[in-house]
């Protein structure tokens, strides 16, 4: 099973990715979070193990971010080959263990870059998204998205969105953003309105919970956002190497 022939362009970015790509909350935290079943993070061994067989199915981007908890210095610990891989992360949002905090300011936002960039072990990010607490529309008219235009600028980053929660969000970030993270199913249509017109319209569009966290796994869940032409990547958060197999065997019979 091999994804590599059918990657799709992420928006006008000139980065291509595979169109399910591998979520990694699982990695760093099983506290204060939304899946149906307690876990235990998986050891090193495991870690690699799921990254290998994410390679070997030719899958590339890999979803993160600070409140993931260790799963950023876990990634950069263990990914092996930097240049095998998309690296997707977040700004705004931290989580010390116990609860989250959210600061959009430039000078937030410049910190959790540059920690970012140590944890992952890189001199430059793929995507960097701002992790939107649900007041998608004042974020965006703060300094977040100039300062992360200016971190692209100086390379430190190669593309920049927004992880959003509302359809009106979605809509004012495409005007701004090179990428957008956002839900695609019938629980929210008007979000999912919102994407396909982002979309279709240039942005990099990345599906997010796609399985409702568990809630919904079922392989139809993740072939239909890929019927949409103006979706690039489904990320789907697994740290089971027999889930993510069945996944991309899902994903092939939808897109080949
Ligand atoms: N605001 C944001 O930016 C935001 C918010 C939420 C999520 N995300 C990103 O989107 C990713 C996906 O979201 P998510 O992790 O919340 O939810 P999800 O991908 O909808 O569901 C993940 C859950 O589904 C289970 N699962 C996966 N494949 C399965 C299969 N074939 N059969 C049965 N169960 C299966 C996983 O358990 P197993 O580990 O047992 O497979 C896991 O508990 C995250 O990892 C993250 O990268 C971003």
């Amino acid at each position: 099973m091999d994804l590599r022939p059918h990657y799709r362009a992420l928006g006008d970015t000139g980065i291509e990715v595979s169109p399910i790509g591998l979520g990694t909350v699982k990695l760093g935290r099983n506290r204060d979070v939304k899946y149906p079943d307690p876990f235990t993070l998986p050891d090193d061994d495991a870690v690699r193990a799921l990254l290998a067989v994410a390679r070997e199915h030719g899958i590339n981007l890999l979803d993160t971010a600070p409140a993931y908890g260790a799963s950023e210095s876990r990634l950069g610990e263990l990914i092996g080959n930097r240049n095998d891989w998309i690296l997707c992360t977040k700004v705004g949002e931290s989580w010390d263990g116990n609860g989250s905090t959210f600061d959009f300011s430039a000078d937030a936002i410049r910190a959790s870059v540059e920690r970012s960039l140590r944890r992952l072990r890189t001199d430059v990010i793929d995507i960097v998204l701002i992790h939107s607490d649900g007041a998608d529309v004042g974020i965006l008219q703060g300094d977040a998205v100039a300062t992360l235009d200016d971190l692209k600028r100086r390379g430190l980053i190669r593309a920049f969105g927004m992880s959003t929660k509302t359809a009106a969000g979605t809509l004012l970030a495409a005007e701004t953003c090179d990428v957008l993270m956002t839900t695609f199913t019938e629980v929210e249509p008007d979000v999912r309105e919102a994407a396909i017109a982002a979309g279709t319209a240039g942005a990099g569009l990345l599906v997010k919970k796609a399985l409702q966290s568990g809630h919904r796994a079922d392989g139809a869940a993740l072939a239909s956002p890929l019927a949409s032409a103006a979706v690039s990547s489904v990320v789907v958060g697994t740290i089971s190497t027999k889930h993510l197999t069945e996944n991309v065997g899902q994903v092939l019979a939808a897109v080949a």
